[in-house]
């Protein structure tokens, strides 16, 4: 079985180390923007093989998703016979109910579009909060993989007495299990949302963790005011500086300068999405659930 791993946006890096740990060739696409803001995507036919694997991360995904498609779409005219789609970051999880009247469940109508388009999903830490299962809106093959080890390993290597800190009851789920993996203690917070960026935090009692190295932590930094809002109040409380730990660093406008400036010692992400703060590399867990997903 010939494999190829394409890489789609800025996802060359991931994409070539995915490649190399799995032995497979690895391919560039080009995206080109005509003036009139029409695209055309481009990839090299000698590099098409029966199973394609296209590594996207879909954070800012109104911008990415059309060309996503009519790469699928080439590569099916070229020859494909099963296009694999790697999005570490997965777009459009948060939309998981009707919040207001009159408005789209957007995750159920992102799912069925890129179920139609590829074969199968790889991806990381999906934003799984009332849609418990990515089978229940995709309906290809799913395989969400985890980047708890390799976070806990990270806390492990860098960090001394650490506390865990998930700002909300969603986050429960990856601070409980990274607090068994690195183990350290763990307290989540209670946090309301009023809006998009509108967030308050409730800080319980964390006076005896005095000593320790607060480590925040969450699934997505997005505009960074979960942080933020947390941050302000682990301050008051007396604690140290915290380390931020986001799995996706989407950082909307100027949230990762912001968070510096509150006062977050560092802040760290996995390279599920290109940026700087990137010190955790996902690329090994990848290419473990793609190996489960090709084995015949
Ligand atoms: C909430 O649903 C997520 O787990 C994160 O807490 C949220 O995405 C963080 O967003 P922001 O950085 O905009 O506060």
């Amino acid at each position: 079985m010939s494999v190829t791993v394409f890489a789609f946006n800025e996802s060359d890096i991931l994409a070539k180390s995915v490649a190399s740990h799995l032995h497979a060739d690895f391919s560039c696409v080009d995206i080109h923007h005509f003036p009139d803001r029409e695209s055309c995507v481009r990839i090299n036919p000698d590099d098409v093989t029966d199973v394609c694997i296209v590594v996207a991360s879909l954070y800012d995904p109104d911008k990415k998703s059309l060309s996503l498609i009519f790469l699928s779409e080439t590569l099916r005219d070229y020859g494909a016979e099963r296009i694999i789609l790697v999005a570490p970051y997965l777009a459009y999880m948060r939309q998981d109910k009707r919040f207001k009247d009159g408005e789209g469940i957007t995750a159920q109508y992102y799912a069925r579009l890129i179920s139609r388009y590829f074969n199968a999903l790889v991806t990381i830490d999906p934003h799984l909060h009332r849609i418990h299962h990515l089978n229940d809106i995709y309906s290809i093959p799913t395989k969400v993989l985890h980047a708890a080890p390799v976070v806990a390993d990270w806390i492990k290597d860098n960090i001394e007495q650490a506390l865990l800190i998930g700002p909300d009851s969603e986050s429960e789920q990856w601070v409980s299990d990274l607090s068994q993996r690195a183990k350290a203690p763990y307290v989540v917070l209670e946090k309301v949302r009023y809006g998009d960026r509108d967030v308050n935090v409730s800080v319980p009692h964390v006076e005896k963790w005095l000593q320790h190295q607060p480590v925040l932590f969450d699934d997505i930094i997005s505009t960074g005011k979960t942080m933020i809002e947390t941050i302000r109040h682990l301050k008051q409380a007396g604690l140290s500086p915290p380390v931020c730990i986001g799995i996706h660093g989407v950082f909307s406008d100027q949230a990762y300068q912001e968070l510096l400036a509150t006062g977050a010692e560092r802040i760290i992400t996995t390279n599920t999405i290109t940026h700087p703060s990137n010190a955790i590399d996902v690329s090994h867990l990848i290419v473990k659930g793609l190996q489960e997903l090709l084995k015949p």
